[in-house]
């Protein structure tokens, strides 16, 4: 491991998934917990294998790219409808000029999203797992519901920065209760692109608002982020099977992979299902495929 946050901000996994009171309480101060050794090689394997055959299978007629630096240009109708299912989305510096993908399809994906946690057997069975589901409930979310998923791979050399945002910015409910887990795959370096996370959970002052109904579903953000330093960002380099607790105010971030490394991670993003998930939130599901608590 090359470094560790300069405050307390790591724990290693119980058999039960359950954290310590302490540990509670470093995650509510931090806004961030490592918890080493939280995924058994076996899990690990298992997504890498399904994450491999989900993109060998992805067949394309055009492009979707994900950017975090252009979020209202490549938030199209592809993304939107992402939510309902498992969609496989470019990095965008996968394709040249002239749209022709610079490397081979395994290596330009940028991340599969975003139902991956009820629509996939392999990424459904950790999600839901009986560890997370403790892990959830040391949190004391009272109805710990998955609403997002996302198996990222920040692929070698090309591998696209995620800027500086909380979370809840982007999965808002009334009052914000958005808590992920971010589980790394692989090592993560500085080279490869590892989280960085500045300490604290700021008040959630920007929220992303899509108008859903308008015919071009425009997209709009609302309010300005908080301020903060962001040279006081940990960063997170941790090993594989490692997983990042990550408050839904915590401000976070991950540079370019500049290696010649992936970093594979997956995440799932929680809310409490008794609070109010907005209706202007860019993730809304299909009436038939509604949300489905721990
Ligand atoms: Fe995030």
């Amino acid at each position: 491991m090359e470094s560790r946050p300069p405050n307390d901000g790591w724990a290693t996994a119980s058999t039960s998934g359950a954290l310590s009171p302490e540990e509670v309480a470093t995650y509510r101060k931090q806004g961030f917990l490592a918890i080493t050794d939280f995924a058994s090689a076996e899990e690990m394997t298992n997504m890498r294998a399904r994450a491999e055959k989900i993109v060998d299978e992805f067949e394309y007629d055009r492009a979707s790219v994900f950017s975090t630096t252009d979020q209202k240009r490549t938030t199209d109708d592809y993304f939107l409808e992402s939510a309902n299912g498992i969609s496989c989305f470019f990095e965008e510096k996968a394709h040249d000029e002239r749209g022709n993908l610079c490397v081979p399809k395994a290596l330009a994906i940028n991340k599969i999203g975003h139902a991956l946690h009820d629509y996939d057997d392999v990424f459904r069975a950790f999600s839901r797992s009986e560890k997370v589901a403790n892990l959830m409930k040391s949190l004391e979310l009272p109805n710990p519901t998955p609403v997002q998923s996302m198996y990222i791979f920040k692929q070698p050399s090309i591998g696209g920065e995620v800027v500086p945002h909380q979370d809840s910015t982007f999965l808002n409910t009334e009052p914000p209760t958005c808590v992920g887990i971010w589980l790394a795959l692989e090592d993560c370096t500085l080279d490869n692109g590892c989280l960085h996370a500045v300490p604290g959970t700021p008040p959630v002052t920007r929220i992303m608002s899509v108008d859903h109904d308008s015919s071009e579903r425009s997209i709009e953000f609302i309010g300005e982020a908080p301020a903060v330093d962001l040279s006081r960002a940990s960063p997170l380099c941790v090993p594989a099977g490692t997983l990042i607790l990550l408050h839904g105010a915590n401000v976070h971030f991950s540079r370019a992979n500049t290696s010649p490394h992936s970093r594979h991670a997956y995440s799932v993003h929680f809310v409490d299902g008794r609070a109010r998930w907005r209706d202007t939130n860019w993730l809304r599901r299909a009436p038939s495929r509604p949300f489905q608590p721990l």
